[in-house]
């Protein structure tokens, strides 16, 4: 565990991601308040939380759809990462079980090797080492959005 910018490794994984958001005319937005302090997490787990919930969202939005990643203050001492996109979103019926078992439907059943659905398992076991937990925030409007917080840095 060590303190860094959230902001700077969204910028970083945001790239890993532009070409193929390019090919299929998203836009990748970072809606980042200003001021944010530092967190303190394990960097290599979190870059693997973001990849995998934005990998997601980009297969899952449209052509000319949008991947929205918003970093807010919440409450005292945490961040709020939501990862929202502009897709189908995911059915009630498929969203109580997301976190702890493989799910093919979707984007994911038309693909023809099944291999993976692994994504969202890890994201919850990462974020309960980290103390905190992944949510499927209620649908409005189109699409998926997921969110967790995460602690900061404790100051001096
Ligand atoms: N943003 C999203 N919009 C719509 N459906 C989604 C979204 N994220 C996940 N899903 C659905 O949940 C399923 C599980 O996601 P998960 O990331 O665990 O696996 P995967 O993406 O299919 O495979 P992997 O992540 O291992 O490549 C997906 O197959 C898809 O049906
Ligand atoms: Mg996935």
């Amino acid at each position: 565990m060590a303190p860094f910018f959230l902001s700077d490794l969204l910028q970083d994984v945001f790239q890993k991601f532009e070409l193929a958001a390019e090919a299929r005319g998203q836009r990748l937005v970072a809606d980042i308040a200003p001021g944010l302090p530092r967190v303190t997490a394990d960097l290599a787990m979190m870059e693997r939380v973001l990849v995998n919930l934005i990998d997601n969202a980009v297969r899952a939005a449209p052509v000319g759809g949008d991947v929205t990643v918003r970093l807010t203050p919440r409450g005292r001492g945490g961040i709020e990462v939501t990862v929202r996109d502009t897709g189908p979103g995911i059915a009630p019926v498929l969203a109580e079980h997301l976190f702890e078992r493989p799910v093919f439907t979707g984007y994911a059943a038309a693909q023809e090797t099944r291999s993976g659905g692994f994504g969202l398992m890890i994201v919850d076991r990462i974020l309960r080492l980290h103390e905190s937990t992944i949510r499927l925030l209620p649908q409005s409007g189109a699409g998926a959005a997921f969110q967790f917080v995460l602690r900061c840095e404790t100051g001096p």
